[in-house]
């Protein structure tokens, strides 16, 4: 199986997330210049949405190389090499001093996290005082939510992506687990928020 290849096919299936999402975040805290910091990447369509609508230079961070060839490829395709940047890290090491970031966004990619607490942790530090984390997974709007679940029934590799969601108990749970995020927030000893909206659930947090 390409790898590559099911990466771009799942973008095409989310491609309408990306533009909802950023227009949210805008809207909701305002911050529109600055350092932006996308967390677990994957293509980097999220940061690429908020590159096209805002003036705010992007890094993408992402552990996965395959994931990193396209943000490039993405990135290279978009005309957004001059404000972005894209680092194969993970969430737990972020190569940034303290205080780097104004926004910090980060969807899809929590569930898979180890360490909730840590990459909290982590990503509060590169935080910049007066900056917001928006950090979870969800769809966008209720409408784009059903062409997705739609979509996802008629085709065979979508198929193959849910029954791993189902089977793999760590993402099917944190889902739909509020205690399981307010938990790693109290373990962090830092103030946030879980909120359920944009079809999912995230964390919210200021610095
Ligand atoms: C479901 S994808 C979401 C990608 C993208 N944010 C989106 O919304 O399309 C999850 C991504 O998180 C990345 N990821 C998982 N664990 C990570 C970690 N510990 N540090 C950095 N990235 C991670 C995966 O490689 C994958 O690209």
């Amino acid at each position: 199986m390409d790898k590559h290849a099911d990466i771009e096919r799942l973008c095409l299936l989310f491609s309408e997330v990306y533009p909802y999402l950023a227009h949210y975040i805008t809207d909701k805290y305002g911050i529109k210049t600055g350092y932006c910091l996308d967390v677990g990447a994957g293509a980097g369509l999220l940061g690429i949405s908020l590159a096209k609508i805002t003036d705010l230079s992007i890094v993408s961070i992402d552990d996965d190389s395959a994931s990193i060839d396209i943000t490039v490829k993405n990135i290279l395709f978009e005309g957004l090499a001059h404000r972005m940047t894209v680092i194969e890290t993970d969430v737990y090491y972020i190569p940034f001093v303290d205080n780097s970031f104004d926004l910090i966004v980060s969807r899809g990619s929590v569930f898979s996290w180890q360490d909730l607490p840590g990459a909290i942790k982590e990503m509060y530090r590169v935080l910049k005082p007066g900056g917001k984390i928006f950090c979870g997974g969800g769809l966008g709007s209720r409408e784009i939510s059903m062409r997705i679940q739609q979509a996802i029934k008629a085709d065979p590799l979508f198929k193959k992506v849910r029954s791993r969601w189902r089977e793999e108990p760590y993402i099917r749970d944190k889902g739909q687990n509020t205690a399981y995020f307010v938990n790693a927030i109290a373990a962090t000893g830092l103030k946030g928020s879980v909120i359920f909206d944009c079809e999912g659930i995230w964390i919210e947090m200021s610095k």
